[in-house]
């Protein structure tokens, strides 16, 4: 079991791909003299120009973005695409073969040569975590604006080094993949939220569970390089896969960062050669008290309530005066549930209706543990106002939700509107939601999280200032740790 996980990227890459590394390393030493002086970064287009991008790793999670969403964006064009896995490079390809309109994007195998290419204005980095960094790295050093998968960084030291990074390259987007700060629902409730419906939140619970191995086909010979996010080498487990989307909706929603995390986890069922927990439980701490519980599973899925299949993933948001339950998966879905302390029974507010962004809460109709569908408004542009008719149709939306003859479903998708977003920053500057802070923040949850299981105590955020800046390592392999193959 590697004890290790400080970013092996100089070794570890071309140990994966050592094939294609040797093919192209002459391409690789041309492209990267090549892009050390990069193009400047434009902004301000006129209207109707697009962003042109190129898209590095387009597998499970970056062929999706380009299939079901990019190509459909009118503010970006693919002008290049990137993956050293030759059937994932042909795939994205194909998306574009064939379209009327532009030329096709060119095909490369190694992204320096990609960065080195001057129509390229902007990347999409989804590759796996170990290698984030350093591609970042290259990207912002030729020029280019940067929207990159979750978890941002792997290790303490590119907490350090993209900071460092985004200091000499201010007039660059760097914009992270946590798609929830996009999704209307997501808006919606953290505004019921901040309109006082919970009241104070005093705890957040948040799983993901899931029912299986996490493990996709390969052969022996590809199984580091398709199953990465099994070895502690490359991946950061299921707090990178999964808890990083959830750690940074309790931040997001409390308004303020843990500042310590305990911790316990353990290859305790999927004995099969991985490296990485198949179960962790988590206490997250934050400075105003609130507490977040995090736990995901590989051996159950099931979630309390939840009204159809998927995965059992969810955030449980627990105020004073009620809950709010919010999931992305399998699609948008929101419900409140007011709890009302006995000492505000008396309040105004009780015996009436009070419309507010997201959910029209009508206290004294509720029963207790009774559930209010969370349906984001359609606002009017100019007023700001929900109309009446608006009003009138989301109260019929409600009802037949409450029926189960009608699931909410956002009128943007979440994913779209994170990729639209950040090609809207690229034309006008203005910084993403999910920007270069609300990443490495949630990276450092990552981090700290399995460091906490790993040597079995409480972490304190502000250690990671000290971490990565004199080569200390990340993780420590704990006593009695369970070996891969025991
Ligand atoms: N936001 C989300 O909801 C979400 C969901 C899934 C995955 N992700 C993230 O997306 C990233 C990729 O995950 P995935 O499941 O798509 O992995 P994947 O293995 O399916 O895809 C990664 C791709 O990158 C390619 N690649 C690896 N090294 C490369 C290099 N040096 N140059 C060019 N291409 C390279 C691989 O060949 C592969 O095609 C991860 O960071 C993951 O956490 C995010």
């Amino acid at each position: 079991m590697p004890t290790d996980n400080s970013n092996p990227t100089a070794a570890a890459q071309p140990e994966l791909n050592r094939r294609s590394f040797v093919k192209t390393a002459a391409v690789v030493t041309a492209a990267a003299a090549a892009v050390t002086t990069g193009p400047l970064v434009k902004r301000a287009k006129a209207a109707g120009e697009k962003v042109q991008y190129g898209f590095i790793g387009p597998g499970s999670r970056g062929g999706r973005l380009l299939e079901r969403h990019l190509q459909h964006i009118p503010t970006g064009e693919c002008v290049a695409i990137c993956d050293i896995y030759q059937p994932n490079l042909d795939k994205a390809m194909d998306i574009f073969r064939g379209k009327p309109d532009g030329t096709p994007p060119k095909p490369y195998t190694d992204y320096n040569a990609l960065l080195a290419d001057p129509n390229v204005e902007a990347v999409f980095i989804t590759v796996p975590l170990f290698m984030h960094y350093p591609i970042m790295k290259a990207a912002l050093e030729a020029g280019k604006h940067v929207f990159c998968e979750k978890s941002l960084v792997f290790t303490p030291a590119e907490v350090h080094g993209l900071r460092a990074l985004h200091e000499e390259h201010p007039d660059q987007v760097i914009q992270v993949g946590l798609q929830r700060r996009y999704s209307e629902f997501y808006h919606a409730a953290k505004k019921l939220i901040d309109d006082g419906a919970i009241g104070k939140i005093t705890h957040v619970q948040a799983q993901w569970h899931r029912n299986g191995n996490w493990r996709r086909t390969a052969t022996p010979e590809m199984e580091e390089q398709i199953n990465w996010r099994m070895y502690r080498q490359y991946s950061g487990g299921l707090c990178a896969e999964l808890m990083s989307h959830q750690v940074d909706v309790a931040d997001w929603f409390i308004g303020s960062r843990p500042q310590s995390v305990m911790g316990v986890g353990g290859i305790d069922y999927w004995k099969d050669g991985r490296t990485v927990f198949d179960n962790v439980q988590l206490i997250f701490e934050y400075p105003g008290g609130e507490k977040l519980q995090y736990s995901s599973i590989t051996t159950n899925r099931h979630v309390q309530g939840r009204r159809g299949p998927g995965d059992g993933c969810r955030e449980l948001i627990l105020g004073t005066d009620g809950a709010i339950e919010i999931s992305l998966i399998p699609n948008g879905d929101g419900m409140l549930y007011l709890d009302r302390m006995p000492l505000h029974m008396g309040d105004d507010e009780q015996g009436g209706e009070t419309w507010t962004a997201g959910a029209t809460v009508a206290s004294d109709t509720m029963e207790q543990g009774e559930g209010l569908a969370i349906i984001p408004n359609e606002v009017d542009a100019e007023s700001g106002e929900v109309g009446f008719i608006a009003k009138e149709v989301e109260y019929a939306k409600r009802w037949m939700y409450r029926k189960g003859i009608l699931s909410p479903t956002a009128a943007v998708h979440e994913e779209y509107k994170e990729l639209e977003s950040f090609l809207d920053c690229v034309l006008t500057g203005a910084k993403p939601n999910s920007d270069i802070e609300v990443g490495l923040q949630d990276s450092v949850a990552v981090m700290l999280s399995n460091l906490a299981m790993d040597q079995e105590r409480k972490i304190y955020f502000s250690e990671i200032e000290a971490m990565g800046l004199d080569g200390v390592q990340m993780t420590q392999a704990r006593s009695g740790a369970p070996d891969a193959d025991d």
